[in-house]
């Protein structure tokens, strides 16, 4: 039997009481990662705001953000034939990178790329595993579009939408395969 998309995400992500720390619910993926069928209906559907209305792929680039952003990203760079970046926690990339740093619950993270991983005017595809606060994502889409490469959007499979994450993506449209 062929299981939808909602019915994969609804049986493959696990709820993980208490992690990392009491009173949280962790949403665990690597059940829907382990899960071919899963795996591959979940990339399809990250990868389709890189597609124009013929289905056709209309993006230069796909960008992961570490750690768990790169092991969708990857292969939805594949998917839409586009190359893959990934940003990175400070101090990883060996090259000239544009930085920028952000406010986290405590303290304070900063993200890095590459200054020549793109094109000027490349049309970039954002992917990561989750929304909460949006920081990672608003981060990302400033040291890309530092590089002058355009940012079409970011996708998503899960947005925790009580962080109202997606109110600090100003112009950024957000694909995300469920919202909890
Ligand atoms: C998680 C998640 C997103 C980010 C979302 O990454 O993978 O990248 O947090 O949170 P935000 O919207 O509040 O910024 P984390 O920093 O835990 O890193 P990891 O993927 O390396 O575990």
């Amino acid at each position: 039997k062929v299981r939808g998309l909602d019915e994969l995400l609804a049986t493959l992500i696990r709820d993980v009481p208490d992690f990392p720390q009491p009173g949280v619910v962790f949403k665990d993926i690597t059940p829907l990662l382990a899960d071919h069928e899963g795996f591959s209906a979940v990339i399809e559907a990250l990868a389709a705001p890189g597609r124009d209305a013929s289905g056709a792929a209309a993006v230069d680039k796909v960008v992961g953000m570490e750690a768990r952003g790169f092991i969708l990203a990857a292969p939805v760079a594949l998917a839409l034939g586009a190359g893959f970046v990934p940003v990175r926690k400070s101090g990883k990339l060996p090259g000239p990178t544009h930085a920028v740093s952000y406010a986290l619950e405590y303290g304070e993270a900063t993200l890095e790329v590459h200054q020549d991983a793109f094109e000027e005017g490349d049309r970039v595809l954002l992917v990561d595993d989750v929304l909460a606060t949006g920081g990672t994502a608003q981060a990302t889409q400033k040291v890309v579009e530092a590089c002058g490469a355009e940012v079409i959007g970011l996708s998503v499979l899960m947005e925790l939408g009580f962080l109202n994450g997606r109110d600090v993506l100003t112009g950024l449209p957000l694909h995300a395969l469920t919202t909890l």
